[in-house]
């Protein structure tokens, strides 16, 4: 089990075992709505069901429900941990108790501060008025893992991100829309410290995560590999084969306009319909391990 001390809107922070491991910081309900004053927490959800008996049956499918049932409740109760005391709602209902979305990821967070969310506060979904709750369905389940809004993860995030869609059905394209990728796959969506909010510290460390290969060492490197794949690659879809920025002689020829054969009709497409692509000859275009590479031939 896991502990840690830190401050809580400058109280001295109360800790609190919770199932799973994680170290629950107290809330200071009070200080997020007055109106939880005096209350205590009601740590029976069947009291709670006897009037919101429509959230019992899909409640009881999500993994807070299954956990917090198995005896393993938080201090403040099942309900209570992200509702927070309710004494006086039970007697007097309304819905003076509301949480607003940033209140709300103070409940959650009491519980979820450390691991992938670490780097939630300085993430650019944490600005506005982003919360949990943007993504997350904890009231029922949805979607196979993580509780989110919708069935499909990438579906989750089209809701806000229509133009990634557009770039994810393009003629080639990272395999998202057939499920063998996911958004998550290179992005924390809960940030982190890399521009983009990406997994990798860089576009190229993200991108080595399942193409280890490319990484190298080489003995004959090709310095824009080096620097950054973006240099050639679009890494949600692209209308060029195998997610290129443009056409291969272009793209290459971007770079290197001079020479003795680039130029060459028999060397490229541009000038000659049957000339042949750069990489039919540069086929090691990511690096080469042969004595004889240095052109990046072999
Ligand atoms: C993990 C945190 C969490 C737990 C545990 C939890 N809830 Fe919720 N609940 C939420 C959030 C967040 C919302 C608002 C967003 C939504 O509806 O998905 C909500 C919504 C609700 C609503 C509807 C509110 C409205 O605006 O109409 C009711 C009623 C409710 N919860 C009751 C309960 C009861 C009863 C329990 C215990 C059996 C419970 N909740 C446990 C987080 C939680
Ligand atoms: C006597 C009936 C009753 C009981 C018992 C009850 N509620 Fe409510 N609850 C209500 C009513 C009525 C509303 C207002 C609904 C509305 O106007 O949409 C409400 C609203 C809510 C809301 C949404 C507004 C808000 O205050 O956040 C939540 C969440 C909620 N209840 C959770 C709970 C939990 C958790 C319990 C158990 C501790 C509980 N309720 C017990 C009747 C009840
Ligand atoms: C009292 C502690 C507590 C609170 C409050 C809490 N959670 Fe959790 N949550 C847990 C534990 C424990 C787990 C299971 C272990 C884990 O995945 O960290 C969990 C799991 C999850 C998961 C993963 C579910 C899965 O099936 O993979 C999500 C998503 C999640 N919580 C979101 C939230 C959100 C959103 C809120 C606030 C609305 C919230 N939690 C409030 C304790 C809490
Ligand atoms: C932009 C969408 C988005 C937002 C906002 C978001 N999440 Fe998530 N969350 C996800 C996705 C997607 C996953 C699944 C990631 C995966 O499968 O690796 C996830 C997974 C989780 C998990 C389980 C795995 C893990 O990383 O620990 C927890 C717990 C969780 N989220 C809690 C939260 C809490 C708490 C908040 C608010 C502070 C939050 N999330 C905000 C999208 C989001
Ligand atoms: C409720 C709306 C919403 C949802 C859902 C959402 N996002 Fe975002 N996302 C935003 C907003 C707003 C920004 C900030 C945009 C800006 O500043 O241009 C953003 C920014 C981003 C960025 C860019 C970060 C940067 O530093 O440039 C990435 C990457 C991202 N989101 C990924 C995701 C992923 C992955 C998901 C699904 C798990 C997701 N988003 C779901 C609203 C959303
Ligand atoms: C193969 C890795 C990969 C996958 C899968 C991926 N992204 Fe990205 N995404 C990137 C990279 C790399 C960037 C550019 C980051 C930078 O340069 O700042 C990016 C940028 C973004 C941005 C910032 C705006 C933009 O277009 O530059 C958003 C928003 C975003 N991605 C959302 C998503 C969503 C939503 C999904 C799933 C549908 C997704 N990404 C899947 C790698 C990926
Ligand atoms: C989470 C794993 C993952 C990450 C991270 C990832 N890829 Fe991929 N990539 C794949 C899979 C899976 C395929 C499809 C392979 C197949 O169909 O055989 C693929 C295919 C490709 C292709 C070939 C596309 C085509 O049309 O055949 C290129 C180019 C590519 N990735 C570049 C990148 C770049 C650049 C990055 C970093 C921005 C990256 N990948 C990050 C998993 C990943
Ligand atoms: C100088 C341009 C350039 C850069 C930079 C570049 N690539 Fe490529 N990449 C290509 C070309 C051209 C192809 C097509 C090769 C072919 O058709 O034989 C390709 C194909 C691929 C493929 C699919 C075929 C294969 O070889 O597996 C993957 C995956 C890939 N690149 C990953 C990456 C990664 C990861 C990076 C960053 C480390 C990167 N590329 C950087 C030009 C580049
Ligand atoms: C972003 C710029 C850029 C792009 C795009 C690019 N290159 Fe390069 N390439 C370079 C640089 C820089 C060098 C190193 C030049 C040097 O050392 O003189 C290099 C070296 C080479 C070499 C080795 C030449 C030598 O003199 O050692 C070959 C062959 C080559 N590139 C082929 C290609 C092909 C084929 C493509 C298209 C698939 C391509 N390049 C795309 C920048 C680029
Ligand atoms: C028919 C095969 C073939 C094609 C097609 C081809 N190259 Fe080459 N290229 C070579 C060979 C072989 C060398 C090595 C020449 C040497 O060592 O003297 C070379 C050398 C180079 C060099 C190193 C500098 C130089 O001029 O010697 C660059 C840069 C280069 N090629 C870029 C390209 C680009 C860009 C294209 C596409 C427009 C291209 N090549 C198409 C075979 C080819």
């Amino acid at each position: 089990m896991t502990s840690q001390i830190g401050k809580y809107v400058g109280l001295a922070l109360l800790l609190a075992m919770t199932a799973g491991g994680a170290a629950a910081k107290e809330v200071d309900w009070v200080s997020l709505n007055p109106a939880f004053k005096d209350a205590t927490f009601v740590k029976d959800p069947a009291a709670c069901f006897s009037c919101h008996g429509d959230h019992e049956k899909p409640y009881a499918a999500t993994t807070h429900a299954r956990l917090f049932k198995a005896g393993k409740a938080p201090a403040s109760g099942d309900c209570g941990s992200c509702h927070g005391p309710r004494s006086k709602h039970v007697e007097n209902p309304s819905r003076e108790l509301a949480l607003s979305p940033a209140q709300q990821n103070t409940a959650c967070l009491q519980c979820h501060e450390g691991g992938g969310l670490m780097y939630w506060k300085s993430g650019r979904h944490a600005s506005g008025d982003m919360s949990c709750v943007s993504c997350h369905t904890v009231m029922q389940r949805k979607s196979e893992k993580a509780l989110l809004a919708n069935k499909r993860e990438d579906q989750t995030c089209y809701a806000c991100h229509g133009e990634v869609r557009g770039q994810m059905n393009k003629m080639s394209r990272h395999p998202v829309n057939e499920g063998k990728v996911s958004c998550s796959g290179c992005h924390n969506p809960h940030g982190s410290v890399a521009k983009g909010m990406l997994k990798g510290a860089s576009v190229s460390e993200t991108c080595f995560q399942c193409h280890q290969e490319k990484r190298g060492p080489h003995i004959w490197v090709h310095p824009p590999v080096q620097e950054s794949c973006q240099n050639c690659h679009q890494a949600h879809g692209s209308n060029h084969r195998k997610l290129l920025n443009s056409k291969d002689p272009f793209l290459c020829m971007s770079c290197h306009t001079f020479g003795g054969h680039v130029n060459a009709p028999r060397y490229n497409r541009v000038s000659s319909l049957r000339g042949e692509g750069c990489v039919n000859c540069h086929m090691a275009i990511h690096g080469s391990n042969s004595p004889s590479g240095a052109r990046l031939t072999r």
